[in-house]
Protein backbone atom coordinates (compact mmCIF):
# COMPACT_ATOMS: atom_id res chain seq x y z
CA UNK A 1 0.00 0.00 0.00
CA UNK A 2 0.97 3.43 -0.34
CA UNK A 3 2.81 5.29 2.28
CA UNK A 4 0.26 8.06 1.85
CA UNK A 5 -2.86 6.08 2.00
CA UNK A 6 -1.62 3.69 5.01
CA UNK A 7 -0.53 7.81 6.87
CA UNK A 8 -3.98 8.58 6.00
CA UNK A 9 -6.10 5.56 7.28
CA UNK A 10 -4.16 5.45 10.46
CA UNK A 11 -4.55 9.11 10.94
CA UNK A 12 -8.16 9.02 10.31
CA UNK A 13 -9.43 4.81 12.01
CA UNK A 14 -6.98 4.69 14.88
CA UNK A 15 -9.24 7.25 16.78
CA UNK A 16 -12.09 5.40 16.19
CA UNK A 17 -10.09 2.14 17.72
CA UNK A 18 -9.22 3.93 20.70
CA UNK A 19 -12.70 5.48 21.65
CA UNK A 20 -14.55 2.18 20.98
CA UNK A 21 -12.40 -0.11 22.13
CA UNK A 22 -12.08 1.94 25.65
CA UNK A 23 -16.28 2.49 25.49
CA UNK A 24 -15.72 -1.31 25.46
CA UNK A 25 -14.22 -0.90 28.98
CA UNK A 26 -16.44 1.57 30.08
CA UNK A 27 -13.05 3.88 30.45
CA UNK A 28 -14.47 7.06 31.09
CA UNK A 29 -17.40 5.98 32.98
CA UNK A 30 -15.11 4.70 35.50
CA UNK A 31 -12.86 7.87 35.58
CA UNK A 32 -15.98 9.72 36.91
CA UNK A 33 -16.62 7.09 39.48
CA UNK A 34 -12.99 7.25 40.42
CA UNK A 35 -14.08 11.02 41.07
CA UNK A 36 -17.25 10.33 43.11
CA UNK A 37 -15.25 7.39 44.94
CA UNK A 38 -12.45 9.93 46.31
CA UNK A 39 -14.31 13.18 46.69
CA UNK A 40 -17.96 13.98 47.90
CA UNK A 41 -19.97 15.38 45.01
CA UNK A 42 -22.87 16.72 46.20
CA UNK A 43 -25.03 17.70 43.28
CA UNK A 44 -23.92 16.63 39.50
CA UNK A 45 -23.65 19.87 39.19
CA UNK A 46 -20.52 21.17 37.84
CA UNK A 47 -19.07 25.44 36.87
CA UNK A 48 -16.64 25.46 33.98
CA UNK A 49 -15.14 28.67 34.41
CA UNK A 50 -12.69 29.85 31.14
CA UNK A 51 -11.29 33.41 30.28
CA UNK A 52 -12.64 33.91 26.53
CA UNK A 53 -15.16 32.39 24.10
CA UNK A 54 -14.13 29.34 22.04
CA UNK A 55 -11.84 28.24 25.78
CA UNK A 56 -14.83 26.02 25.78
CA UNK A 57 -14.18 24.04 22.82
CA UNK A 58 -10.51 24.33 21.96
CA UNK A 59 -9.84 22.88 25.18
CA UNK A 60 -12.33 21.71 27.64
CA UNK A 61 -14.66 19.91 24.47
CA UNK A 62 -13.77 16.56 25.93
CA UNK A 63 -14.71 17.29 29.08
CA UNK A 64 -17.75 19.06 28.68
CA UNK A 65 -18.73 15.91 26.03
CA UNK A 66 -17.95 13.27 29.10
CA UNK A 67 -19.92 14.98 32.35
CA UNK A 68 -23.05 15.81 29.89
CA UNK A 69 -23.32 12.47 28.53
CA UNK A 70 -22.70 11.13 32.19
CA UNK A 71 -26.12 13.31 33.48
CA UNK A 72 -24.02 16.27 34.96
CA UNK A 73 -25.60 19.77 34.53
CA UNK A 74 -23.06 21.78 33.41
CA UNK A 75 -22.70 25.79 34.09
CA UNK A 76 -20.18 27.83 31.72
CA UNK A 77 -18.46 31.22 33.54
CA UNK A 78 -16.86 32.88 30.73
CA UNK A 79 -15.00 35.73 32.42
CA UNK A 80 -14.47 38.32 28.81
CA UNK A 81 -16.35 38.64 25.58
CA UNK A 82 -12.97 38.12 23.75
CA UNK A 83 -13.41 41.74 23.12
CA UNK A 84 -9.58 42.35 22.18
CA UNK A 85 -10.52 43.23 18.30
CA UNK A 86 -13.22 44.78 18.88
CA UNK A 87 -15.51 41.64 18.12
CA UNK A 88 -17.13 40.92 21.58
CA UNK A 89 -20.82 41.23 21.26
CA UNK A 90 -20.45 38.74 17.98
CA UNK A 91 -18.11 36.30 20.23
CA UNK A 92 -20.67 36.43 23.01
CA UNK A 93 -23.51 34.99 20.18
CA UNK A 94 -21.06 32.87 18.72
CA UNK A 95 -20.51 30.97 22.79
CA UNK A 96 -24.34 30.48 22.51
CA UNK A 97 -23.98 28.98 19.31
CA UNK A 98 -21.22 26.69 20.72
CA UNK A 99 -23.51 26.17 23.69
CA UNK A 100 -26.09 24.76 21.54
CA UNK A 101 -23.63 21.71 20.04
CA UNK A 102 -23.01 20.77 23.38
CA UNK A 103 -26.22 21.16 24.63
CA UNK A 104 -25.81 23.57 27.42
CA UNK A 105 -29.06 26.09 27.62
CA UNK A 106 -28.20 29.68 27.47
CA UNK A 107 -29.65 30.12 30.96
CA UNK A 108 -26.62 28.18 32.24
CA UNK A 109 -23.89 30.23 30.56
CA UNK A 110 -22.64 33.90 32.31
CA UNK A 111 -20.12 35.92 30.27
CA UNK A 112 -18.64 38.62 31.96
CA UNK A 113 -18.06 41.94 30.39
CA UNK A 114 -16.76 44.32 33.00
CA UNK A 115 -13.43 47.06 32.50
CA UNK A 116 -11.22 45.25 34.39
CA UNK A 117 -11.75 41.57 32.84
CA UNK A 118 -10.74 42.21 29.39
CA UNK A 119 -9.35 39.57 26.54
CA UNK A 120 -5.32 40.19 26.51
CA UNK A 121 -5.06 42.91 29.28
CA UNK A 122 -4.40 41.44 32.42
CA UNK A 123 -7.22 40.45 34.62
CA UNK A 124 -7.90 42.06 38.54
CA UNK A 125 -7.54 38.72 39.95
CA UNK A 126 -9.36 39.98 43.18
CA UNK A 127 -12.51 40.79 41.49
CA UNK A 128 -12.35 37.08 39.51
CA UNK A 129 -12.24 35.95 43.09
CA UNK A 130 -15.83 37.86 44.30
CA UNK A 131 -17.54 36.81 41.01
CA UNK A 132 -16.58 33.30 41.53
CA UNK A 133 -17.39 33.53 45.16
CA UNK A 134 -21.01 35.04 44.04
CA UNK A 135 -21.65 31.88 40.97
CA UNK A 136 -20.84 29.55 43.75
CA UNK A 137 -23.21 31.12 46.09
CA UNK A 138 -26.12 32.24 43.54
CA UNK A 139 -25.81 28.64 41.40
CA UNK A 140 -25.02 26.29 44.58
CA UNK A 141 -21.97 24.78 43.30
CA UNK A 142 -19.21 22.72 44.98
CA UNK A 143 -17.78 21.13 41.71
CA UNK A 144 -15.22 23.48 39.69
CA UNK A 145 -13.12 22.76 36.44
CA UNK A 146 -11.17 25.15 34.94
CA UNK A 147 -7.38 26.18 33.42
CA UNK A 148 -4.13 25.25 35.68
CA UNK A 149 -1.39 27.34 36.55
CA UNK A 150 0.43 26.99 32.87
CA UNK A 151 -3.14 27.62 31.18
CA UNK A 152 -3.05 25.30 28.35
CA UNK A 153 -1.11 28.05 26.05
CA UNK A 154 0.70 29.99 28.85
CA UNK A 155 -1.84 32.53 28.27
CA UNK A 156 -1.91 35.29 31.15
CA UNK A 157 -5.64 35.71 31.29
CA UNK A 158 -6.03 31.94 31.49
CA UNK A 159 -3.18 31.83 34.03
CA UNK A 160 -5.25 34.24 36.01
CA UNK A 161 -8.14 32.32 36.39
CA UNK A 162 -6.27 29.79 38.14
CA UNK A 163 -4.36 32.42 40.66
CA UNK A 164 -8.31 33.59 41.48
CA UNK A 165 -9.40 30.42 42.25
CA UNK A 166 -6.64 29.78 44.27
CA UNK A 167 -7.67 33.18 46.28
CA UNK A 168 -11.19 31.86 46.74
CA UNK A 169 -9.77 28.25 47.90
CA UNK A 170 -7.37 30.26 50.55
CA UNK A 171 -9.93 32.61 51.22
CA UNK A 172 -12.57 29.40 52.40
CA UNK A 173 -9.79 27.54 54.23
CA UNK A 174 -9.13 30.49 56.10
CA UNK A 175 -12.79 31.35 57.01
CA UNK A 176 -13.46 27.37 57.82
CA UNK A 177 -16.80 28.29 55.70
CA UNK A 178 -19.00 25.30 56.86
CA UNK A 179 -20.60 22.75 54.83
CA UNK A 180 -19.74 24.18 51.26
CA UNK A 181 -16.52 21.89 50.59
CA UNK A 182 -15.49 22.95 47.05
CA UNK A 183 -14.04 20.71 44.43
CA UNK A 184 -11.16 21.91 42.08
CA UNK A 185 -9.77 20.33 39.06
CA UNK A 186 -7.42 21.91 36.61
CA UNK A 187 -6.99 21.15 33.09
CA UNK A 188 -3.17 19.67 32.88
CA UNK A 189 -0.89 21.37 30.84
CA UNK A 190 1.42 19.37 28.91
CA UNK A 191 4.95 19.95 26.88
CA UNK A 192 4.58 21.39 23.45
CA UNK A 193 5.75 18.26 22.30
CA UNK A 194 2.76 15.74 23.91
CA UNK A 195 0.49 18.80 23.11
CA UNK A 196 0.38 18.11 19.24
CA UNK A 197 0.67 14.17 19.49
CA UNK A 198 -3.34 14.58 18.97
CA UNK A 199 -5.13 10.98 20.17
CA UNK A 200 -1.67 9.45 20.09
CA UNK A 201 -0.93 11.26 23.52
CA UNK A 202 -3.51 8.87 24.92
CA UNK A 203 -0.67 6.04 24.48
CA UNK A 204 1.80 8.42 26.41
CA UNK A 205 -0.78 8.96 29.38
CA UNK A 206 -2.07 5.95 30.05
CA UNK A 207 1.85 4.58 30.20
CA UNK A 208 2.57 7.69 32.62
CA UNK A 209 -0.30 6.46 34.65
CA UNK A 210 0.86 2.95 34.73
CA UNK A 211 4.49 3.77 35.36
CA UNK A 212 4.81 6.73 37.45
CA UNK A 213 1.01 6.03 39.36
CA UNK A 214 1.00 8.52 42.47
CA UNK A 215 -1.21 7.38 44.22
CA UNK A 216 -1.00 10.95 46.50
CA UNK A 217 -1.83 12.96 42.83
CA UNK A 218 -5.40 12.51 42.00
CA UNK A 219 -5.68 13.02 38.20
CA UNK A 220 -8.75 11.34 35.67
CA UNK A 221 -8.19 11.36 31.81
CA UNK A 222 -11.10 11.67 29.65
CA UNK A 223 -10.94 10.52 25.83
CA UNK A 224 -13.70 11.29 23.14
CA UNK A 225 -13.83 12.10 19.58
CA UNK A 226 -13.57 15.76 18.33
CA UNK A 227 -16.25 16.05 16.35
CA UNK A 228 -18.83 17.95 18.67
CA UNK A 229 -15.93 20.14 19.43
CA UNK A 230 -14.93 20.94 15.92
CA UNK A 231 -18.82 21.73 15.67
CA UNK A 232 -18.77 24.00 18.13
CA UNK A 233 -15.41 25.58 16.81
CA UNK A 234 -16.96 26.11 13.48
CA UNK A 235 -19.78 28.42 15.23
CA UNK A 236 -16.92 30.49 16.26
CA UNK A 237 -16.47 32.18 13.12
CA UNK A 238 -14.73 35.09 13.91
CA UNK A 239 -11.66 33.15 15.07
CA UNK A 240 -11.85 30.35 11.83
CA UNK A 241 -7.96 31.56 11.15
CA UNK A 242 -6.31 28.68 8.75
CA UNK A 243 -3.74 27.90 12.20
CA UNK A 244 -7.13 26.94 13.76
CA UNK A 245 -7.28 24.19 11.34
CA UNK A 246 -3.80 22.61 12.18
CA UNK A 247 -4.65 23.26 15.75
CA UNK A 248 -7.96 20.63 15.37
CA UNK A 249 -5.74 17.85 13.63
CA UNK A 250 -3.00 17.63 15.78
CA UNK A 251 -3.61 19.01 19.63
CA UNK A 252 -4.27 16.41 22.01
CA UNK A 253 -7.42 18.35 23.35
CA UNK A 254 -9.11 17.75 20.69
CA UNK A 255 -9.78 13.91 21.88
CA UNK A 256 -7.94 14.24 25.31
CA UNK A 257 -8.45 16.14 28.52
CA UNK A 258 -6.41 15.04 31.74
CA UNK A 259 -7.98 16.79 34.95
CA UNK A 260 -5.82 17.52 38.14
CA UNK A 261 -7.17 18.39 41.43
CA UNK A 262 -5.81 21.61 42.93
CA UNK A 263 -5.33 21.33 46.49
C1 LIG B 1 -9.66 44.82 41.68
O1 LIG B 1 -10.89 44.44 42.22
C2 LIG B 1 -10.95 44.59 43.62
C3 LIG B 1 -12.23 43.92 44.07
O2 LIG B 1 -13.36 44.41 43.41
C4 LIG B 1 -10.86 46.06 43.96
O3 LIG B 1 -10.95 46.24 45.36
C5 LIG B 1 -9.52 46.58 43.45
O4 LIG B 1 -9.44 47.97 43.66
C6 LIG B 1 -9.36 46.28 41.98
N1 LIG B 1 -8.00 46.58 41.57
C7 LIG B 1 -7.70 47.56 40.74
C8 LIG B 1 -6.25 47.68 40.36
O5 LIG B 1 -8.52 48.31 40.28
Amino acid sequence: MNYKIFFFLFWILTPFIIYYSINLFHFNEKQIQKLSNNYNLKSKKVLLIFAHPDDECMFFGTTIQILEKNGFEIHWLCLSTGNYRNQGEKRKIELLESGTIFNIPKNKIHIYDHPQIQDGYPFNESLIAEIIENEIDSLDINFIITFDENGISNHKNHISIFNSIQKVLEHRNNNKIPGKSLLVLKLKTVSVFRKYLSFLDFFLDQLKCLFFNNKNHFSITFFSLPFQSIQAMLQHKSQLVWFRYLYVIFSRYMFLNTLELIE
